[in-house]
């Protein structure tokens, strides 16, 4: 199925691995020109290589840190820059945060930072240029949130949620679409440090219907086809890709 997405700009954070890494490879297949960006240079030059490879656009790499207070500026201006128009945006980077009941202050204050504020305003440094082109997909990583023990990147990542149909509602006369994207558990650094073992296969056995944790392939999957014309009737909602983990009630 062509997905029309061939010649288009994008920018994903925390494409260095991971999700956002397995997205910025798949639009690159789709020949979008994506602006990689994370911290770990090498996984980022390592991914240019790998795109190259396969076939895809090259992508352009970015070395930088979110919690940089100007990130969000010298993102856009390298987006802007670099790609010229940006069609598409991925907010990724993230970082599960357990913690105890009460937590850290300094734990809170980056999970905000890193989880909802670079998300958002990141956004709103490209919202004039979406706006002023009346196009633009913008797709969130979400989290599941609703836990039963205290995590505080899910708790902003719950405002995501909020704010991200906020901004539907408000963008969609312009024709720009704003979605998020719930993973379930997939298999990635963030997430296999918290089940060493046999712990993510007896976990996965008793609480995932399709029986393990997803890989990124899954999430990219998914994500591709909202970012694309082809979800053009589609935002305001949170896609869940998790296996039928997700359960109100036993
Ligand atoms: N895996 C799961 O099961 C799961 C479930 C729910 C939600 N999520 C969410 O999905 C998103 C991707 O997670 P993942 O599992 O793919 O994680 P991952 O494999 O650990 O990748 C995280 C990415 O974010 C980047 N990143 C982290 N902190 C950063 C910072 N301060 N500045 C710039 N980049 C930063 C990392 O790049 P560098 O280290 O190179 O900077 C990396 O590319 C996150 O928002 C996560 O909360 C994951």
């Amino acid at each position: 199925m062509d997905l029309y997405l061939k010649g288009k700009t994008a920018v994903v954070t925390g494409a260095s691995q991971g999700m956002g890494r397995a997205i910025t490879k798949e639009l690159a297949l789709e020949g979008v020109k994506v602006l990689a960006v994370a911290r770990n240079e090498n996984l980022l030059n390592e991914l240019k290589e790998e795109v190259v490879a396969a076939g895809g656009v090259e992508p352009v790499t970015l070395v930088q840190d979110l919690i940089a207070m100007d990130a969000p500026q010298k993102i856009a201006a390298a987006a802007l820059a670099e790609l010229g128009n940006v069609d598409l945006l991925i907010n990724n980077a993230g970082r599960s945060r357990p913690l105890d009941v009460v937590g850290p202050e300094e734990e809170w204050q980056a999970a905000l930072t890193l989880d909802f504020d670079r998300h958002r305003q990141l956004t709103q440094q490209l919202l004039p240029h979406f706006m002023e082109r009346k196009q633009g997909s913008i797709l969130n990583i979400i989290s599941t949130y609703e836990l039963r023990t205290i995590n505080a990147s899910a708790v902003f990542k719950a405002s995501v949620v909020a704010w991200s149909k906020q901004l539907a509602g408000e963008l969609g006369r312009l024709g720009i679409r704003v979605n998020c994207l719930q993973p379930g558990l997939i298999d990635t650094e963030n997430i296999r440090r918290f089940f060493p073992g046999d712990e993510r296969r007896n976990f996965a056995e008793r609480e995932i219907p399709l029986g393990d944790f997803g890989e990124s392939q899954d999430v990219a999957n998914m994500a591709i086809f909202l970012l694309s014309p082809r979800a053009r009737y589609i935002t305001g909602t949170v896609a869940v890709v998790d296996g039928g983990w997700r359960h109100y009630a036993f």
